[in-house]
């Protein structure tokens, strides 16, 4: 689930291509209870209107790989976010945790999420540790993401991972997302996705969700179409993926109003 503008898919799968300063490391707040998922203003970090707030640009964060897309920004007065828990048919989605990092480094050792997702390549157990125990929790706590490891409800087995990432004070977002390999096919991916567009939309508020992916993905435009996103054009040398390939990206949106399109359950039990 490293995706993102950015660096969608790509951040999701664990890593983001966002460097983010240490200046707002300085004033991370600790993580905050599971459960709710709402809004709320992290203490020491000065709130600031939507209307006030802005996007600075952050220095390149040494310790973090520059996968690609934009560059890292961070919403200054941004709010925290709640971290939250959607369970969703068969699947439970959470916060990722430090136990997650050795299964989600196994996870995407995947041809496929190197070739389509902003991870770095090859694809450390560093990063995967990186990703659970700093960049996911600093992602709530910043309130510019909210990422999600979905594993089955019943066995607690990593399934896949989704995540909304750069949220801004004005209601926009990214969706990224990968699913295990041997788990593809069954509704995973398009089931979380729904999910987490349903809590973006109807918790956070989000009035617009983007969705890009490198041109020529089509399971990942596959998963967009089956949850309602509409497809709005091509993007030229947009996104960099397979640990810094530069190619053009698909991109597509989806708004509240837009409809789930009718169809089969998305989860199909394997
Ligand atoms: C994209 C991805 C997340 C889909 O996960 P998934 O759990 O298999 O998704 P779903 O089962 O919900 O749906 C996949 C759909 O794509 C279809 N599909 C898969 N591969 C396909 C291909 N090569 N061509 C056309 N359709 C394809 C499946 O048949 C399915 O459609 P259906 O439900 O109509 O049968 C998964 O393939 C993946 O992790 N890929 C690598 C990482 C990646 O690309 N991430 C997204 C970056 S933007």
């Amino acid at each position: 689930m490293h995706s993102g503008k950015r660096q969608g898919d790509a951040r999701t799968a664990g890593v983001r291509s966002t460097a983010v300063s240490t200046s707002n490391e300085r004033r991370l707040c600790p993580v905050p209870d599971i459960g709710r998922a709402r809004r709320q203003p992290c203490p020491g970090r000065p709130r600031r209107p939507p209307t006030m707030a802005r996007r600075t640009p952050s220095g390149p964060d040494p310790d973090r790989p520059n996968i690609g897309g934009r560059g890292q920004v961070v919403e200054e007065g941004m709010p925290s976010l709640e971290a939250a828990e959607i369970t969703a048919g068969r699947l439970h989605l959470r916060p990722w945790r430090p136990y997650d990092a050795d299964a989600v480094h196994r996870l995407c050792q995947d041809p496929q999420i190197q070739r389509w997702t902003r991870l770095p390549s090859p694809y450390e157990h560093a990063h995967a540790e990186d990703f659970a125990t700093r960049q996911a929790p600093l992602s709530w706590v910043q309130g510019t993401g909210a990422p999600f490891a979905v594993v089955d409800a019943t066995t607690e087995e990593l399934l896949a991972s989704v995540e909304l990432m750069h949220i801004t004070a004005q209601g926009e977002a990214e969706i990224g997302y990968w699913c295990a390999a041997h788990c593809r096919g069954q509704g995973v991916a398009s089931q979380a996705v729904a999910a987490v567009c349903r809590w973006g939309f109807g918790t956070l508020g989000l009035s617009r969700i983007e969705w890009r992916a490198a041109v020529g993905n089509v399971a990942s435009l596959r998963v967009a179409r089956k949850t309602g996103f509409v497809l709005e054009g091509t993007l030229r040398q947009a996104l960099v993926v397979g640990g810094g390939r530069r190619v053009d990206c698909w991109v597509g949106s989806r708004l509240p109003a837009d409809p789930t399109p009718p169809g089969r359950p998305p989860h199909r039990s394997g």
